[in-house]
C-alpha cells in the first residue's frame, strides 16, 4: 500500500476534496498541492501514493504534475522565487533578474540554495507587465525589479 507513505493529515485533506466530486481524478491538482503544502515538493513515492488514492495510473498523474508548473517534483527551498520570463519582462531585464538571483544564491535554475532557503525558477506572464520585470517571491508579487530590489529580496 503505497498510500501509507502519506501522513494521516494529507490523506484526510485529500479525501475531503474527493468527497466534493463524483470522479476522484478531478482533484488531481488539489491533491498534489496538499502534499506539496506539507512537504514543499512531491516525490515519486508520494506521487504514486496519491495516484493510488485517486484510482489513477501514476503516469496519468505525472502528466498532470508536469503540466501544472507550480507542482515541484524535486526538493525546493523554503521560498521559491519565480521570475517572469515572458516577453515584456524579458525585454525589460527579466532574465537579468533571474541571473542575479542565481548568481547571488550560487545556484542553477531549479536548484536549492545551500542554506535551504531559496529556489529560483522562471514562470510565464504574471499579469503585471506594466511593472516589468516582476517576480513572485513566495506568495508576494514584487514589481519593477532592479538589482537593488534583488539584493533586498535576498536580505543583502
Ligand atoms: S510579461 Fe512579465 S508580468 Fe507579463
Amino acid at each position: 500500500m503505497n498510500k501509507l507513505i502519506l501522513s494521516p493529515e494529507e490523506i484526510q485533506e485529500i479525501n475531503a476534496e474527493i468527497s466534493h466530486y463524483p470522479d476522484k481524478a478531478a482533484v488531481a491538482i488539489e491533491a498534489l498541492k496538499i502534499v506539496q503544502k506539507h512537504r514543499r515538493w512531491v516525490s515519486d513515492e508520494c506521487l504514486v501514493a496519491v495516484a493510488e488514492l485517486l484510482d489513477m495510473q501514476p503516469a496519468q498523474l505525472e502528466g498532470v504534475a508536469t503540466f501544472y508548473n507550480l507542482i515541484y517534483r524535486q526538493p525546493v527551498g523554503k521560498t521559491v522565487i519565480h521570475y517572469c520570463n515572458s516577453v515584456t519582462c524579458w525585454m525589460l531585464g527579466g532574465d537579468r533578474v533571474g541571473e542575479l538571483l542565481c548568481r547571488h544564491l550560487n545556484v542553477g535554475l531549479g536548484e536549492m540554495s545551500a542554506d535551504g532557503e531559496y529556489t529560483v525558477l522562471p514562470i510565464v506572464c504574471l499579469g503585471a507587465c506594466d511593472h516589468a520585470p516582476v517576480a513572485m517571491v513566495g506568495d508576494e508579487l514584487r514589481l519593477d525589479l532592479t538589482e537593488d530590489a534583488v539584493n533586498e529580496i535576498l536580505g543583502r
